[in-house]
């Protein structure tokens, strides 16, 4: 007897051991007015781990520079692709052979998953892809078989977790969204039949932001939450909690064994009260550890892949759901570190490396310019039309500067993002003068910063608009108020 507990022990050891995650997995999101040169994102998630990336589209140089890296590769397609997708076998055909079988086989991007769309059913969609998202599944699903690669590449979903609720307030009571429920369904058996996982987007910072009554300490993996009991689960996290609403859902509905992956969750440094480092580091610090630990939830003891959000920050995203949007990055858009980070075995988060900056110097409000000019103002929208000013919202990093040195805030913005061009600063005559001080709020978190160098010195484009940022803006709706956990809380 004794001896057969040793054993069994053993044997729970070993798998155990076996069940410890190898890496990390991110998004890489392209959506910066300076983007990282790829291969430096690639380093920089080998140098820290990260043997999973996601991507929202098959972006050619990101794809190149992935080939033969060693990083399993999930490529997603555009939601604004997707009805030429549904409505043409030959559309998907093609699509699989340029941006699958073009970069598995000639370049050697190690491709594990499409992504078929992203988020299509949030509801702020208005049901502008219900329809077409199955038909697209399928076609590409056939696609991929017919170029070979049904066994080794598999299509799914990312969707947005407001694709399932729960009935009872608890996560056992979770149940598909009434409105789409057969197509859920459907996706979910068409996933099953082809051995294919579902990819679902988990955001406790949105349940936080959509919710003042959500209770902070329940976002967070650091047990700090008063414990919420569903039958013979324990819950004190939002993220379980969230989880195991799917899991209860595919039960219900005769799918109890489906692989999931968690598609993206993270947490914001700036544009809202509760984004900032030090909840980020809190959120991702107790979240890296769960990963390094494996350890599953009540329902699901192994943990499932999961893909954080964001590697880099993107400062042209759409800002509709919120000032945060543009600050999910792990790293800040240049790769520098935001917060350190434990990555277990010895390893912390560490910067990228390589990274070509502009001169020097900033465009600051001059030392004799008047507050009072009536120009201010223009200028000052002008700036911040063309370059990100999110930080300096109420609460951001930058919200407690005085007039003068939020001036100089959105008119460096500006003076970096157009890649400090002759006579940029010029454009706001006498307010603006070019300095090589930094002058960086002292005490304060608020940075000044210095643009990459893209090596490109045209003037930069207007931020996208939300129409063009559909595709963004679906990441971030994940804003899933996770109705479950906030009636399983108040109620
Ligand atoms: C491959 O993906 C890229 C990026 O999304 C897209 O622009 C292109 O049209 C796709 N190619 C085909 C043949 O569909
Ligand atoms: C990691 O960072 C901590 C401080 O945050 C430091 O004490 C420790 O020595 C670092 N470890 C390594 C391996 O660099
Ligand atoms: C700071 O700049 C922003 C963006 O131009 C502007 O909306 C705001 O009124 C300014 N705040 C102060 C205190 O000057």
């Amino acid at each position: 007897m004794v001896c057969l507990q040793y054993v069994l022990m053993t044997i729970v050891f070993l798998l155990g051991e076996n069940l410890v995650a190898d890496g990390f997995a991110c998004n890489w999101g392209l959506q910066a007015s300076h983007p990282l040169p790829p291969d430096i994102v690639v380093k920089l998630m080998k140098d820290n781990g990260f043997d999973k990336v996601k991507l929202f589209e098959a972006d050619p140089d990101a794809m190149e520079a992935l080939g033969k890296s060693g990083i399993q590769v999930m490529v997603g397609i555009p939601n604004d692709m997707l009805a030429g997708i549904a409505s043409s076998v030959r559309v998907a055909e093609q699509w699989v052979e340029r941006n699958v079988s073009h970069y598995l086989s000639n370049l050697g991007v190690d491709i594990r998953y499409v992504a078929v769309g992203n988020e299509p059913f949030l509801k702020t969609y208005n049901n502008k892809f219900t329809q077409i998202t199955f038909p697209a599944l399928q076609n590409i699903q056939a696609a991929l078989i017919k170029a070979g690669l049904g066994r080794d590449v598999k299509a799914t979903v990312p969707l947005n977790a407001d694709v399932y609720q729960s009935d009872s307030g608890a996560p056992s009571g979770g149940n598909f969204r009434p409105d789409i429920h057969a197509l859920m369904l459907s996706i979910v058996k068409f996933l099953s039949d082809n051995a294919a996982p579902l990819t679902i987007n988990i955001y406790p910072f949105l349940s936080l932001y959509a919710d003042s009554h959500f209770p902070l300490e329940f976002a967070f993996f650091d047990g700090g939450a008063a414990p919420i009991v569903d039958g013979p689960a324990t819950y004190t996290n939002v993220f379980d909690a969230n989880y195991d609403t799917l899991i209860s859902a595919l039960e219900k509905n005769g799918y109890p064994n489906l692989p999931v992956i968690v598609g993206e969750i993270g947490w914001p440094t700036d544009g809202d009260t509760n984004a900032n480092p030090r909840l980020a580091r809190r959120f991702n610090q107790g979240l890296i550890a769960r990963i390094n630990g494996g350890r599953g939830t009540p329902k699901r003891p192994t943990l499932p892949d999961i893909y954080m959000f964001s590697l880099l920050d993107e400062d042209i995203k759409s800002i509709d759901p919120g000032n945060f949007e543009r600050h999910w990055g792990v790293f800040s858009f240049d790769g520098a570190v935001k917060y350190p980070l434990d990555l277990g075995r010895g390893r912390n988060l560490t910067a990228a490396k390589g990274v070509r900056y502009l001169a020097r110097q900033w465009c600051v409000m001059a030392p004799d310019a008047d507050l009072a000019d009536p120009s201010l103002g223009p200028s000052l929208s002008t700036a911040c039309t063309y370059a990100d000013c999110t930080s300096l919202g109420f609460g951001s990093s930058c919200g407690q500067l005085d007039a003068r040195g939020n001036a100089s805030y959105a008119f460096n913005m500006y003076y970096q993002t157009v890649n400090q061009q002759k006579g940029a600063c010029e454009r706001f005559g006498k307010l603006s003068v070019i300095t090589r001080i930094d002058p960086g709020y002292h005490g304060g978190s608020c940075r000044y910063v210095i643009m990459i160098d893209a090596g490109k010195h045209e003037v930069a484009k207007k931020p996208r608009t939300s129409a063009a940022a559909g595709v963004v803006a679906g990441f971030v709706a994940a804003a899933a108020v996770m109705m479950v956990v906030v009636e399983l809380v108040s109620g």
